[in-house]
């Protein structure tokens, strides 16, 4: 196929804006890495001069990918360039991202400055990118509010000043495909230059039209297209790069256009996301939710089975949804669990082999069949023990009076085994729980969201608790993920989780 798309992944830093989305540093670089797995050019790994966090986590993921080219974003500003500079220093392949409004809206009451100053903006600083990075791409931020004619003078001093990427952000979800392929027609056609440019989309899903955009992009010249796993992002998340993916492969016949996405590997890069982030599949999601390879209705089942083409366009498997893979159980020896776990893609040092084991002997024996997802959240759930800052040593519940409960909580700092007790009395039992960590986390917070599931089918299944919590003082969310055969442990480690993950970015606000 002559036309090749490049994929652009900014899950880690657009994705990272949904609320309640709070990604470690690890657990970027298990992103980073999987990303590279399926097959993305370039990742976005983040702002590097948004907090020290950030930049040590573009550090690490510049020095780990060997295929990818790694962005880091950076405003109109000589220091948020410079902090790219220092932090991708490492990178094989880096390439810098810079951006500025240029909306009449976003010019008056956010930058207040006038065309004019963002013009001069423009050039000033992607010329100062320039001499850093040979890869530089700009981004008129709001571009699909702007008039075109200064949309086209915005990109013209972006292009003379030498960037070679320019990228059109839907930032607001307002466009349409008819308005914004025309985008796309307008650059192409009035846009001066000897260099080779490489236009690129970028959609919010406001009005859900985030892929369809894309697409349009795509038909009317876009060589790249930016969006996130399972399109998560600010408000209504980003272009979900699966569905152009297998957009594009579905109906080559129409894009007649290519990527280098490895459709295996797709349902293993959004399960991953979604464990990471917290953030669930809805069961309806095109190309990786639960349903979307379900047939429901007889007359479906009956064609189906006649022929899978009658209804299904794309098989599981092409995704990497393995539909005949066998279950482990209590009988399965450490040869089969090891290739399982390989399988899925862990690579376990052998001080950790024997933990892992251990759990997977002692989950077998509370459950007949050990599937895939349950193999996941094991070694996930391992994974965050063992990276844990604290641990739920003790929980208690008892029965006050008038169906009310009480909760006694003990969490303890695994470094220097300092124990913290809370207790408390709630309506129910999550109630009284909850208060009790509160007791020992000491900031306002609130639920704002408690999501129970069971993790598989059957009554043996273990339950998934999410939750989200917002700190009352600053308004930040953060979520918090835990499985577990007891609801209220469960309950408890995601509480917990979350906690843990609010006092840490606290600790770094403080010290920034
Ligand atoms: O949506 C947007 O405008 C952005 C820019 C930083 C490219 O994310
Ligand atoms: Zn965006």
């Amino acid at each position: 196929m002559a036309r090749e798309i490049q994929f652009f992944d900014t899950t880690l830093r657009d994705g990272e804006q949904t609320p309640g989305v709070n990604f470690n540093p690890q657990e970027k670089l298990q992103i980073a890495l999987q990303l590279e797995k399926w097959g993305i050019d370039t990742i976005e790994a983040g702002f590097p001069n948004a907090s020290p966090g950030d930049f040590e986590s573009v550090t690490s993921i510049a020095n780990a990918c060997q295929r990818m080219t790694v962005a880091g974003l950076a405003r109109c500003k000589k220091e948020d360039i410079d902090a790219a500079y220092k932090a991708l220093k490492g990178a094989k392949y880096p390439q810098i991202h810079v951006f500025l409004a240029t909306s009449p809206v976003h010019m008056e009451y956010k930058l207040k400055m006038t065309p004019d100053e963002v013009l001069d903006s423009i050039t000033g600083h992607v010329t100062y990118a320039k001499k850093y990075f040979a890869k530089v791409q700009f981004s008129p931020e709001d571009a699909t509010r702007t008039p075109i004619d200064f949309l086209v003078k915005a990109v013209q001093r972006a292009v003379d000043a030498g960037a070679t990427i320019i990228n059109i952000p839907d930032t607001v979800g307002y466009s349409n495909p008819t308005e914004y392929g025309q985008i796309f027609k307008t650059m192409r056609e009035k846009i001066q230059t000897t260099e080779e440019i490489i236009y690129s989309s970028h959609c919010h899903d406001d009005l859900g039209m985030a892929t369809a955009n894309a697409l349009a992009a795509i038909e009317n010249g876009a060589n790249r297209v930016e969006g996130t796993v399972n399109g998560i992002g600010e408000r209504a998340g980003n272009t979900a790069l699966e569905e152009v993916a297998l957009a594009l492969y579905v109906r080559k016949d129409f894009y007649q256009a290519g990527s280098q996405i490895v459709l295996a590997e797709t349902k293993k890069t959004s399960d991953l996301v979604s464990r990471l982030s917290g953030i669930a599949i809805p069961k309806n999601k095109a190309i990786v939710g639960g349903n979307a390879y379900a047939h429901e209705s007889g007359i479906h089942q009956d064609g189906v089975l006649k022929n899978p083409e009658t209804y299904e366009i794309i098989t599981p498997q092409l995704v990497g949804i393995q539909t005949n893979s066998l279950p482990l159980g209590k009988l399965s020896g450490r040869h089969a669990f090891f290739a399982k776990i390989k399988e899925l893609g862990y690579d376990l040092s052998e001080d950790k082999k024997n933990a892992t084991f251990e759990k997977f002997k002692a989950l077998a024996d509370k459950k007949k069949q050990i599937t895939d997802v349950d193999l996941h959240a094991l070694v996930t759930t391992q994974q965050q023990v063992e990276e844990a800052q604290s641990v739920l040593e003790n929980l208690q519940l008892q029965y006050v009076a008038n169906g009310k409960q009480g909760a006694i909580v003990e969490i303890k700092c695994p470094k220097n085994t300092t124990s913290y007790v809370g207790t408390s009395v709630g309506q129910g039992s999550i109630e009284a729980i909850y208060s009790a960590i509160d007791e020992v986390y000491a900031r306002p917070v609130r639920l704002a969201e408690y999501q129970i599931r069971a993790l598989t089918e059957g009554e043996d299944s273990q339950a998934e608790v999410r939750v989200m919590i917002e700190d009352t003082e600053t308004h930040h969310m953060y979520t918090g993920v835990a499985i577990n055969f007891d609801v209220l442990k469960a309950s408890a480690l995601a509480y917990l989780q979350a906690n843990e993950t609010m006092k840490n970015i606290f600790k770094e606000e403080q010290k920034a």
